[in-house]
């Protein structure tokens, strides 16, 4: 099939999208089905006040012609052209300085509501894009990864543009994050049954199933990165940290000269920890090697927060003043000491204070003796050595299946914690 790519020159006020260009006629859908449909290396010319430096936005600096990249699909109801028109007239907003009613900022960007010709659809889509100028390219090679994948439970990406300095990434909306709906939770704003728990740390698994048969690994399963559409729909996001399986881990460079880099376990790491890391499988930090069984760590971590009902996002620290999720103020924990021999603290040497949410249900009850078993497949999942942990996400997922399934007879046995 010839890809064609086209050059076409729009103006503020003059998004009308390619629909109505008599020069770029929609690709046969038949002959492209699997194909992006506008092939990268489309470029348009546009005019922006700014584009230049996203930190700038909103300043009155010169207008000048910007070449754009851009990539988008049919999404969903949505034609290629009514995104098309989406993700320019939202970059022109944030380009402009424009308000929006919201705006969530993560590590390195910045999600706003998307703007369109017809605000109804534009709605139902959000645009991320980098807040600082060194994070273009990050998520350029984020966005193209995002645009590749078609699984029900990760966030679709049905477009995506690229300036000089600044990356564009248009997603469907989500309602809210897992994040906020633990900590809603905990202050017993939102009610949840485990069924429901349940269903989101099966939807995850699936999510993660997908990604691992095509030998990625997200490196980065938080809550704050699982999203929940209409309907109790799940999406897994934000694949700034994606890497191949197999590929050296960056944070352990092995290079005593590399910038901030200090031995631990016999490895050179890269000690700036931030506060939302100590969440994150702990072989990230000083593993050599991207395994699936990082993701693995971050499913537990999800099964145990749905468990405990709450979001509970430490997870450990080899400070030895570190209690873990119960730090006091006084704690380093995000310093790490030059000459600490303290091993890691795991979940799995916290197994006691980790209690299930009372709202499930009394104990001693079938219901809480299958909680039990989802708490031990949580602990297993979050074994600080990743040989510890199961196998793969496949086998996760049977385990948590085969406990959902298990019948209430053969529950009477177990063992409710700290009974003899
Ligand atoms: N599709 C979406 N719909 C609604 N909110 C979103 C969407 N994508 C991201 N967000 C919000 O923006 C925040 C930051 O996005 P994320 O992709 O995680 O960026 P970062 O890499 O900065 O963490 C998320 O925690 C979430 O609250
Ligand atoms: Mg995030």
């Amino acid at each position: 099939m010839v890809l064609r790519s086209h050059t076409k020159r729009i103006y503020p006020g003059e998004f009308s999208g390619y629909g109505q260009d008599k020069d770029i006629k929609p690709p046969d859908t038949k002959k492209s089905r699997c194909t992006p449909l506008y092939p990268e290396g489309n470029q348009l010319s546009l005019t922006y006040s700014m584009l230049s430096n996203p930190l700038n936005r909103g300043r009155n600096t010169p207008k000048r012609k910007t070449k754009v990249l851009l990539q988008c699909r049919p999404y969903h109801i949505y034609s290629k052209t009514q995104l098309v028109n989406i993700l320019t007239r939202s970059i022109k907003a944030i380009s402009d300085g424009e308000k929006f009613e919201s705006e969530w900022r993560g590590a390195f960007g910045s999600v706003v509501p998307a703007k369109g010709p017809v605000k109804k659809s534009a709605n139902k889509f959000v645009v991320k894009t980098n807040l600082k100028l060194t994070g273009a390219s990050n998520l350029l090679e984020e966005a193209r990864q995002q645009f590749g994948f078609h699984h029900d439970n990760i966030l679709p990406c049905p477009g995506y543009a690229f300036l000089k300095d600044q990356t564009f990434l248009l997603f469907p909306r989500a309602r809210e994050s897992l994040g906020t709906i633990l900590i809603n939770m905990q202050i017993e704003r939102t009610a949840m049954v485990w069924n429901q728990r349940l269903d989101i740390c099966q939807q995850v698994a699936n999510g993660l199933i997908y990604l691992h048969s095509l030998q990625l690994v997200h490196r980065d399963l938080t809550a704050g990165n699982i999203l929940l559409a209409d309907n109790n729909h799940i999406w897994i996001s934000d694949f700034g940290r994606l890497k191949a399986e197999g590929q050296p881990n960056p944070n352990a460079s092995g290079s005593q000269s590399a910038q901030h880099s200090q031995p631990f376990q016999g490895v050179y790491v890269n000690r700036e920890l931030k506060d939302g890391d100590l969440q994150l499988a702990p072989e990230l930090f000083y593993g050599t090697i991207t395994t699936p069984k990082s993701d693995i760590y971050g499913w537990g971590k999800v099964l145990l927060n749905l468990l405990q009902g709450k979001y509970n996002w430490r997870g450990w620290s080899n400070h030895p003043n570190c209690a873990f999720h119960m730090c006091p103020d006084s704690c380093k924990h995000l310093r790490w000491p030059d000459k600490s021999k303290e091993k890691p603290r795991t979940f799995t040497s916290l197994e006691s204070i980790i209690a299930i949410d009372k709202r499930l249900g009394p104990s001693g009850t079938p219901q809480s003796k299958k909680l039990e078993l989802f708490r031990r497949l949580a602990i297993e999942c979050l074994a600080i050595d990743p040989a510890q942990r199961p196998e793969s996400m496949e086998e996760v997922l049977e385990r948590a299946n085969s406990i959902a399934g298990t019948s209430i007879s053969s529950l009477s046995s177990l063992k409710q914690p700290g009974q003899q």
